[in-house]
């Protein structure tokens, strides 16, 4: 109704003008608004008062673009996540990707085909800022000189990966010189080229004429605050094609995240093919359509690590797991999985359809050392496993006859402790298996992770699960006390506080809904034993439809938040952030809007 009244009022207001014409409107010769921009110092980039008339003009600190402004202005340019430390010129070079060259002589061998594939990430990266064709050639020579110390291909917690970046330009030609501890350090510094690189399309042009621009002087010296900057996607609630997995790899290389934590199988489907047991997704997928074969698992983590992304494979035991496992007494094996889609699901799990292995089965444990075996070999080295271990529903398992008569014959109470015995032995079982398929690929022992639980609580951890084994993954609200409980118990972390990193949480039942601010703001405590957090996207409400935008920007906030842990505010960030939607579209990630585009243009004016 209001919205009707005012168009009735416009239109009054017009007939009245009408009437009155004497003096006409003088006409544009050109139509379409050529809006320049300007980098105002504390105010950042603002919109001209009026649309320019001719661009010839553009000098000094305006810019004909929005991206192109943001890309020079502030003391980090249009750079995310914010380095630690970077001086940038205002100024910048038109340059060429044929005549863009990468000098790898002082990069060790063994680091040389990883490293040419990161560059040409890179380059890629940068012809997509002009959609896939730079038509402006220029032949201004660029090389770009990189420096690696060490020979390690390894991904760990311990891999370095600080880098230096400098850039000069001198009588046409342009000097990029990165140094690097890892391989890893280099692909972050190519990272943050790409980022001093914007094309000079204006807004408004059509797309065939366009020039990339180069910042002509740079020199950042970073590295992250913490080892672990984690995504969590589940892949069972809801399949997600492989293609899509890429694309969010992409987006986590351009925010330098580096941990993608693969909750794969969970008691709703088993999409990972295991070539020991087929049985998992013959079972367990939801269409011979949904499945990811070996050969793509492999292609993935290759894929990842040339964008310095380790894959954390988690399947969750013994909760969470049921689809998959429902095969056994067809195959003589008994219940491998118990409570598998039972109807009455309230006592029995979290959320339907239930299913909880079967600790009683030894079949059970033949099984899942055949899957480890299979994800040991699939795993480069040192393999980051996850055991999943959340949310065992202790009815389930004393709801069956086996299970109970198994404990009686354990000496294994039927209270609340002797199911923690059960849980806990089941845990020491399988992570026993873990190490002794990894030692027979050769490998040393490493820590799993495992979800935090009832078996995790301060008064109950230390008897059940060795310091030196678990990482413990925190997702109780931030308001528990439990993270610091487990610090001063000596135990690694890592976190996801529920309430505010949780991707899924505003789409269901009494869940809020957290912005990128909120996001963003959250900070964790800085010391050794916290080893970073994670974002999780799990996958009740989300799909392949949905994912780029529930996903992005808000990821992007918390990668700010673990590589460099700021101290100034969201609001800050914000004309980054900006730039980072821009440039992650150029990249084709759709992410969700931030603001109306007039404040986008007219940068801290919507405060
Ligand atoms: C461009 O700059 C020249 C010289 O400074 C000036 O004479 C001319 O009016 C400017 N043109 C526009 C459209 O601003
Ligand atoms: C790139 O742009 C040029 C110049 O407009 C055009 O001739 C060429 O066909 C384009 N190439 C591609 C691959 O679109
Ligand atoms: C298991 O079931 C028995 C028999 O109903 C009951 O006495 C016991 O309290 C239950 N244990 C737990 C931990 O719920």
């Amino acid at each position: 109704m209001a919205r009707h009244r005012i168009v009735f009022l416009v239109l009054f207001v017009n007939l009245v003008s009408c009437n009155n014409n004497n003096t006409s409107i003088p006409t544009p010769s050109v139509y379409e608004p050529s809006w320049t921009y300007k980098c105002v110092p504390d105010e950042g980039c603002q919109r001209s008062q009026s649309p320019e008339p001719t661009l010839s003009n553009v000098t000094g600190t305006v810019y004909e673009s929005l991206d192109l402004c943001r890309t020079v202005c502030g003391r980090f340019g249009g750079i995310w996540p914010k380095p630690g430390t970077a001086a940038l010129s205002m100024q910048t070079v038109k340059i060429h990707p044929n005549y863009l060259r990468f000098d790898l002589i002082d990069a060790p061998v063994e680091t040389r085909e990883l490293l040419a594939k990161m560059t040409q990430v890179a380059t890629a990266n940068l012809i997509d800022e002009c959609n896939g064709n730079v038509t402006e050639v220029v032949t201004t020579p660029v090389v770009v000189y990189i420096t690696i110390k060490t020979s390690n291909l390894e991904l760990s917690w311990q891999t370095d990966e600080k880098y230096m970046l400098d850039v000069q330009s001198k009588d046409a030609n342009i000097a990029v010189h990165i140094s690097a501890e890892t391989v890893y350090g280099a692909r972050h510094a190519l990272e943050t080229f790409t980022q001093l690189v914007t094309s000079d399309k204006p807004d408004y042009t059509d797309t065939y004429k366009c020039a990339l621009r180069l910042v002509s002087g740079a020199k950042i010296r970073d590295k992250p605050v913490y080892p672990h900057r984690g995504f969590l996607l589940d892949t069972s609630r809801n399949f997600i094609p492989l293609e899509d997995i890429k694309r969010m790899i992409d987006a986590m290389a351009t925010t330098k995240m580096n941990v993608f934590h693969w909750h794969v199988t969970d008691s709703h489907s088993f999409p990972l093919e295991s070539a020991r047991v087929p049985q998992f997704t013959r079972y367990g997928a939801y269409s011979a359509y949904e499945i990811y074969s070996t050969e793509e698992v492999r292609e993935l983590i290759s894929y990842a690590q040339i964008r310095g992304v380790r894959v954390v494979i988690e399947i969750d035991s013994p909760a969470h797991a049921g689809n998959g496992w429902q095969w056994g007494k067809e195959y003589g094996f008994g219940d491998l999985a118990v409570c598998v889609n039972a109807k009455a699901w309230r006592s029995l799990c979290i959320q339907p359809p239930c299913g909880q292995l079967n600790p009683a089965n030894p079949k059970m444990y033949q099984v899942l050392r055949d899957l480890y075996k299979d994800i040991a070999e699939t795993l480069p080295k040192p393999a980051l496993f996850h055991m999943g271990g959340d949310e065992v529903f202790l009815e389930c398992w004393n709801s069956t006859e086996e299970i109970v008569t198994y404990m009686k014959s354990k000496g294994y109470e039927r209270n609340v402790e002797g199911f923690m015995k059960l849980w806990a032995e089941f845990h020491s079982t399988a992570l026993g298996i873990w190490d002794e398929e990894i030692a027979a690929l050769g490998g040393s022992q490493q820590p799993v992770m495992l979800w935090s639980s009832e078996l995790t609580q301060a008064h109950r951890i230390q008897r059940y699960l060795s310091k030196d084994r678990y990482v413990i993954e925190v997702w109780e609200p931030v308001s528990s006390s439990l993270m610091s409980q487990l610090l001063n118990l000596g135990y690694r972390v890592v976190s996801v506080p529920k309430d505010i990193w949780y991707l899924d949480h505003g789409f269901w039942g009494n869940t809020k809904y957290s912005n990128w601010r909120k996001m963003y703001s959250h900070v964790l405590p800085v010391e050794a034993h916290v080893l970073g957090g994670e974002v999780a996207m799990w996958s009740e409400y989300v799909d392949s439809q949905a994912l780029d935008t529930r996903v992005w920007p808000r990821t992007a906030a918390v990668a700010e938040r673990l590589w460099s842990n700021p101290s100034s505010s969201a609001s800050a960030a914000e004309p980054r952030l900006q730039r980072l939607r821009s440039r992650l579209a150029a990249r084709g990630i759709p992410s969700d809007v931030l603001s109306p585009a007039w404040c986008s243009q007219h940068d801290a004016r919507c405060l």
